[in-house]
Parts: structure tokens; C-alpha cells; sequence
């Protein structure tokens, strides 16, 4: 079914030297780069009309289940917006029905089989990622070869303590008083989910990489309903542990081991403590600036990220000045770089948005942000 005509890598500038890395791998390691890369977070999904096309034939979980079809709506943004890494199509939840707690996507997840105390935890299943979710495994080799090397495929599973969040929540939550109860009325079957969460995801993200996914992200959406010290008691260990066994996968065939991204939703307070996690790349909301993360975190990790997905409902002309603002504040630490100057790239910023990319976007504002990203970082020769 996919028929990959994905863009061809870009070319080196001329009189530079020709990289090995793609511009991708090469900002999430903090090497120097011709322009800032991008991508969007669910750059997959309804904004989309070839994915509403293809979602009218087939549902969400036969669309993650199917090889053939998680590859085709893998490469679309790809092909239309030519973006620099494409992030495998699935979700956080898909581990959850090998563990025994079934999902439902309407299109919000509904978990069915709530966790509620002791018992069900110690009912979980922890199975090996091979057994319980082969299709991710082989919709990743497809990928692969269907991209054909012209941009990095990212792998991706929920940080335990998010997963943690769903299978106690059952969903989404605006207090999460069931979670939190647990946290604080018995931390020690909280903890036992969340080590079974992290088994599980470990295996998961590893046997990724095993296949073939060339990073490795960790989404940690609900991190920020956590205080700073309860963030290093319950998320923290558990997202190190999971980086920890990615890394100990050893290096990648292309040379390098996959980098490690974590984005951690609202979790401003305590990026000194989300740098902890292992990450080679820090994903932001919109919440903070990058110039203000830098000055914390200082150079030794990249970051990713910020742009408010809801900028994107404006017009193209504010979309490229956020773009270009958002292009100083990373650069603002740079020799050289100030208020005024044209935007440029810098070394260890991965352009995206702070979140996922809102359904009711319009594709082609999707398209004027990656092309603004593409222009305004491109350094002009010397
Ligand atoms: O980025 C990509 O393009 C890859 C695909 C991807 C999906 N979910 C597809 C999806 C990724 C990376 C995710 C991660 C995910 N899923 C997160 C972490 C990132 C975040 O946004 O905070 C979370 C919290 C989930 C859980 C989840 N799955 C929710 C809250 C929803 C409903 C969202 C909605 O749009 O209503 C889903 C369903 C889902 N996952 C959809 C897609 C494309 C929509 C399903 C549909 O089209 O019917």
C-alpha cells in the first residue's frame, strides 16, 4: 500500500561538509547544522484530509495493528510536509491490552479494567514487547525501508508514570484525584505499578530501537501534575530506568546510540530534575522560553520544541514571526546573536511544536510553519 515517494535527504550546503548523520540525529546531538530541523508533534492525524480519508476506512487500533497502514499514515506528513524525522503512527496506550487492560479510542482512550488497588496491579501483565506487540515491531522495519533513509524514524511509548496515570484514571483527567489518591495513600502499590509500567516500556522503546527506530522518545504528558519532589519520587526513576536499558542496547548500526528525547507536559517548574531522566533532548511547552531553559539547563543537552500549537490557527504572517522569535530564543546564548539579527540555526534545538498539533489546523498553516523553520534557520554563507 505505501507508495513512499518521500523527499530525498537535503543536501549538504555547498562548501560544507557532507555529514554522515541526518540533520535530525545531528541537532538531538548537539553537532553543528546547516538549519534547524522540524517536525510536528501528531504531525499524523485529523488536520489531515489523506488521514480522515484513510481513518474513514479503517479504525484507530486496526490503523496501529496493521503494518501496511501504520507505515501509510507514518509517511504522510512526511511526503506533504517534508519534515525532518518521521515519529512511527500509533500511541501511548497500545502496550495496554498486553499488560490485560483493553482500550477503546473514541477517539479519546476509554480503558476498560480500571486499575484500582493492590490486587489489579499485581494482575498485570509485563509481558515482552515481541509477544504482545509484534505489529509495532514489523510496522517499524516496514517504515524503515519504505523511508529509505531519507529521514530518521523516531520510536515512542508513554513514560511510565503517564501510563501509570491511564490505567488508574482510565482516561484523561482534569484533577487526577484516583492517581494522585493512590500516590499518597499507598505509595507502595503505586510503586509497584509503576515498575511494571516501566518493565513493560522498557521492552517496548528497546525492541523499537531493535527494529530499527533511529531515536527513542519518551512521552511524559501528565509529569506536571507532580510537585518538583514527587516528580523525583515517581516519574523520574522510572522514565531513567527505561533511557537507561534503551542505552544499554549499545551503539546503532549508522553509528552513534539512538538519542533520547523526553517530553514532559507543564513541567517548567522542574527541568533541572527532567534533564535527570537520561534525555539527550528536552522537549518544551510553550509554558517557558527557550532561552530561559538554556540559561537553566546550560549547553549539555539539546532541546526541543515550542511553539503554542495554537498559533497554527492564526495567520501564515504570525506563524512566521513566532517561528522566527522562537529561532532567536534559541540562539540567544550564542556569540554574536542578539535582538535584531536574522533568526539562524543553532546547534541542539530540534524545532516543534509545545504539544500535539491540534485537529482543527489548517494543513497548509502546518506547511507555512515548516517552511518558515526551513528558511529563517538556514544560515547564509559566510
Ligand atoms: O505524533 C504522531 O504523529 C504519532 C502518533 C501519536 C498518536 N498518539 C496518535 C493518535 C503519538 C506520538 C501519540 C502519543 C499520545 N497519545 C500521547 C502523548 C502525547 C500527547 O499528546 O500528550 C497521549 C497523551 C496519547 C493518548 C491519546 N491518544 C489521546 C489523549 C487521544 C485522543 C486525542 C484526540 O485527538 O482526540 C489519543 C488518540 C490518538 N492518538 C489519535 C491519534 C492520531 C486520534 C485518533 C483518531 O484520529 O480518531
Amino acid at each position: 500500500m505505501p507508495e513512499a515517494t518521500v523527499p530525498a535527504p537535503s543536501p549538504a550546503r555547498p562548501g560544507s561538509t557532507p555529514s554522515r548523520a541526518p540533520l535530525f540525529l545531528r541537532a538531538c546531538r548537539r553537532e553543528a547544522v546547516e538549519r534547524t530541523p522540524v517536525w510536528i508533534m501528531r504531525q499524523a492525524g485529523r488536520y489531515l484530509p489523506e488521514y480522515q480519508a484513510l481513518r474513514a476506512k479503517h479504525d484507530f487500533l486496526t490503523s496501529c495493528r496493521t503494518p501496511e497502514l501504520a507505515c501509510e499514515l507514518t509517511l504522510q506528513p512526511v511526503r506533504r510536509l517534508g519534515v525532518d524525522a518521521a515519529i512511527l503512527f500509533s500511541d501511548i496506550l497500545i502496550p495496554l491490552p498486553g499488560m490485560g487492560v483493553p482500550v477503546e479510542f473514541r477517539p479519546a482512550p476509554v480503558i476498560l479494567g480500571v486499575v484500582k488497588g493492590r490486587a489489579d496491579v499485581v494482575a498485570l501483565r509485563t509481558p515482552d514487547a515481541k509477544e504482545a506487540t509484534p505489529f509495532v515491531l514489523d510496522a517499524v522495519r516496514l517504515i524503515r525501508r519504505e523511508l529509505g533513509g531519507a529521514v530518521p524514524l523516531i520510536g515512542f511509548a508513554g513514560a511510565p508514570f503517564t501510563m501509570a496515570a491511564y490505567l488508574v484514571e482510565g482516561g484523561g483527567s482534569k484533577s487526577f484525584a484516583a492517581w494522585k489518591g493512590l500516590l499518597f495513600s499507598d505509595p507502595a502499590t503505586a510503586h509497584l505499578l509503576l515498575e511494571k509500567c516501566a518493565a513493560v516500556v522498557a521492552s517496548y522503546l528497546g525492541e523499537q530501537v531493535k527494529a530499527g527506530a533511529q531515536a527513542a522518545m519518551l512521552f511524559d504528558t501528565w509529569a506536571g501534575i507532580l510537585s518538583p519532589a514527587d516528580f523525583r519520587t515517581f516519574a523520574l526513576p522510572y522514565a531513567r530506568r527505561v533511557f537507561e536499558a534503551v542505552a544499554s542496547l549499545g551503539p546503532a548500526p549508522e553509528g552513534g546510540p539512538p538519542p533520547r528525547l523526553y517530553y514532559g507536559g507543564e513541567t517548567g517548574g522542574f527541568l533541572e530534575s527532567c534533564a535527570e531522566v537520561g534525555a539527550d533532548v528536552l522537549g518544551l511547552d510553550w509554558r517557558i522560553g527557550l532561552d530561559a531553559a538554556r540559561r537553566r539547563l546550560g549547553p549539555g543537552i539539546a532541546l526541543q520544541g515550542n511553539l503554542d500549537p495554537a498559533v497554527l490557527l492564526g495567520p501564515p504572517a504570525l506563524i512566521r514571526a513566532r517561528t522566527a522569535a522562537i529561532l532567536r530564543e534559541a540562539r540567544s546564548k550564542e556569540e554574536g546573536s542578539g535582538e535584531g539579527e536574522r533568526p539562524g540555526s543553532s546547534p541542539g534545538h530540534v524545532f516543534n511544536l509545545g504539544h500535539g498539533i491540534l485537529p482543527v489546523t489548517p494543513a497548509d498553516h502546518a506547511q507555512v510553519l515548516v517552511d518558515a523553520v526551513r528558511e529563517l534557520s538556514t544560515r547564509s554563507a559566510p
